[in-house]
């Protein structure tokens, strides 16, 4: 599947733009993190662009992802679909047991960091963030509380460290730096 054709199936069934840019960013690390892997980064960023898809149509969390799994069976791969499941592995059992699994977990928790990285900033702009800065933000407890760093440190499990997983995910937000207004 096209990152286009990714967009255009989101763009169904998701009406608010905030969350439309939230998953065209996981993509976007999404395809940075299987780049410094090695791994199929168009799809890798396809999953990341499709993961919440069901967000707006599901009942909360307890359901999250089991929709996805209807809305995009037989149009992109099973691995695919489980992996979008297992970033809800609490409600789902689907664990996260595979790199593209453990990926998306921590993709999906970083983007929230950094687009409040990027909203302190003067500017409110991508490019003023620092990498350095990022890792200082992570080790604050007060800065954006509801970002798990728990679910970033996951990174550690695909090789990366966590200051290395920053650099890397801010280098992938830039690239879609104007589509997401930072
Ligand atoms: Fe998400």
């Amino acid at each position: 599947m096209e990152r286009g054709e990714a967009i255009e199936i989101v763009r169904r069934h998701i009406s608010k733009e905030n969350n439309l840019k939230h998953m065209i960013a996981v993509g976007a690390i999404m395809k940075r993190v299987a780049e410094a892997l090695g791994e199929d980064a168009k799809s890798w960023e396809v999953v990341g662009i499709l993961h919440d898809v069901d967000f707006e149509e599901c009942d909360g969390i307890s359901d999250h992802t089991l929709k996805a799994r209807d809305i995009l069976g037989g149009i992109v791969s099973p691995d695919m679909i489980e992996a979008i499941m297992a970033h809800n592995y609490e409600n789902t059992g689907v664990m996260p047991d595979t790199p593209l699994k453990k990926a998306l977990i921590a993709s999906d928790a970083v983007s929230g960091l950094i687009v409040a990285a990027a909203l302190v900033m003067p500017s409110r702009k991508l490019s003023e963030v620092k990498p350095e800065g990022l890792m200082k933000k992570f080790k604050s407890k007060e800065f954006a509380r509801g970002c798990s760093r728990e679910r970033i440190s996951v990174c550690k499990e695909i090789g990366f460290g966590v200051d290395q997983f920053l650099g890397i995910a801010l280098d992938g937000m830039r690239t879609a730096a104007a589509e997401l207004g930072l």
